[in-house]
Formats: structure tokens, sequence, C-alpha cells
């Protein structure tokens, strides 16, 4: 239990269903939706319909954010610049952090991802690269400026995304292997050690 008495952590159910389903869901949808859209056919259909699925993935975890169970809710991980700069300066500690949903450093990488897939799906509505092909279901609603930057945009996000689900698995794995702190497992079963005083 690595330096933390048993008294202080325990093991506790912390991510909903909901949650992990979405997770897992998500994982599979933005990988399919990206590599379609970067060496798929010319024809996107395909792409278009993993795209729909990111969407309702994530008008569901607006939702959740809002009335899910407490460790789902953005009011739960939206920290202050304080908190994460203590947190911060733990980071490198080799202990694991037993916090009971997103740590404050995590959950800037939540938002971040969100917020980037957000920008991802409302640009590809709106894109249209001249090919008449693959328009965006709303390109028609804005004019050729509109849907020129539109497309621009989702490229962009496409890079966006791939840093930074490189940096999400990469962090991840330095808490498995410098900090002893498998975090992979809680996002699968729900259950997590914590620390008792939090929460
Ligand atoms: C396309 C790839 C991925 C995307 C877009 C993604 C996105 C996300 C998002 C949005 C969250 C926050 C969950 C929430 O509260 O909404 C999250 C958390 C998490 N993800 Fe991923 N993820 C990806 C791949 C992976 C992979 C491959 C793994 C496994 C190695 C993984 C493991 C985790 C874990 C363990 C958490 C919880 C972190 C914590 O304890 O705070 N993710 N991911
Ligand atoms: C997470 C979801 C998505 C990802 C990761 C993604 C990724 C990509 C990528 C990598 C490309 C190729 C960009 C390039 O190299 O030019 C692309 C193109 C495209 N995507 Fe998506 N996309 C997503 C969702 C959507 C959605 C929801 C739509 C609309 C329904 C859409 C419409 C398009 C269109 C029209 C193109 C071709 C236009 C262009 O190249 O800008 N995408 N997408």
């Amino acid at each position: 239990m690595n330096q933390q008495s048993a008294e202080t952590v325990e093991r506790r159910k912390i991510w909903d269903i909901g949650l992990r389903l979405f997770h897992w869901a998500l994982v599979i949808c933005v990988g399919v939706a990206w590599g379609l859209g970067e060496f798929g056919p010319n024809v996107m259909t395909l792409h278009f319909y993993f795209g729909y699925a990111v969407i309702a993935l994530l008008v569901f975890r607006v939702i959740w954010g809002l009335v899910g169970p407490a460790p789902a809710r953005f009011v739960h991980f939206l920290y202050g610049p304080g908190t994460v700069l203590r947190y911060a300066k733990t980071l490198f500690q080799r202990k694991p952090s037993y916090w009971p949903g997103h740590n404050p450093l995590g959950a800037l990488a939540v938002f971040a991802i969100l917020g980037v897939l957000f920008l991802q799906v409302v640009t590809g509505l709106f894109a249209d690269p001249d090919d008449y092909i693959n328009v965006g279901p709303l390109a028609h609603w804005v004019s050729s400026d509109g849907t020129r930057l539109a497309s621009q945009l989702h490229e962009l996000a496409s890079k966006l995304i791939l840093a930074l689900v490189v940096i999400h698995v990469a962090v991840i794995g330095f808490y498995k292997r410098f900090k002893g702190e498998n975090l992979v497992t809680p996002m699968i079963t729900g259950w997590k050690l914590v620390r008792k005083d939090r929460l």
C-alpha cells in the first residue's frame, strides 16, 4: 500500500457504469473516426457515423457532468490554481495520489480533451474541403469562408486530439511505473484505492 497506512486509504467505487462505458466507447469512436479521417476511404460516410457517435457521447458527458454521481460531476473536479500548483508539487513523489476522482492536474487534461473533441465535432459539421463529396451536414448554413475555416480547424483539432491522447496515455503509464498507481483498472471496474480524508 506504499507508505500510506491502511487506516488512511480505502477501496471505494469512484467511477459509475455510465462514465466507464462513456470512456471506453469514446476511445473506440474517437479512434475509429480519427483513423478513418486520416487513412480511410475518400467517401467518408463511416467517418461521419462515428463522428455522430462522438457527438452523442459528448452530449451524454455534459448531462452526466451536471447531474451524474459526484466524481463524474464537473464541479467536483474544477480546482483553483492554488490546488493545481500544490498537487503539481507532489507529482514527482514516488507514491500514489489515492485521489478520489480526477486529480487537479488530470482534471485539466479532461477538460482539454473534452474541449478539443467539442471543437472537432462542431467544425466537422460545417467542414467542406471543396471536394463535393465529404460535405459536413451543416456546411450549407455558412459561407464558403466559413466552411474553409471549419475544415482548417477540423484538421487542427485532429492533430491536437492526437497529441492530447498520446500525453493522456503516457501520463497514465507514468502513474503506473513511477508512482505505482494503477488508474486503468478503476476505469474498468469502478473501484479505486482512495484517501479517506477527502470527498
Ligand atoms: C481516443 C483515446 C482516448 C480518449 C479520447 C480518452 C478520453 C478520456 C476522458 C475524456 C477522460 C475523462 C473521463 C471523464 O470524466 O469524462 C479519460 C479518463 C481516463 N482515461 Fe482515457 N481516453 C483515451 C484513451 C485511453 C486509454 C488508451 C487508456 C488506457 C491506457 C485510458 C485510460 C484512462 C483512465 C485511467 C482515465 C481516468 C484517469 C483518472 O483517474 O483521473 N484512456 N479519458
Ligand atoms: C472525434 C471525432 C472526429 C475526428 C477525430 C475527426 C477527424 C478527422 C480527420 C483526421 C480528418 C482528415 C483531415 C485532413 O487531414 O484533412 C477529417 C476530415 C473530415 N471530417 Fe472529421 N473527425 C471527427 C468528427 C467529424 C464529424 C462529426 C463530422 C461531420 C459529421 C466530420 C466531418 C469531416 C469532413 C467533412 C472531413 C473532410 C473535410 C476536411 O478534410 O476538412 N468529422 N476528420
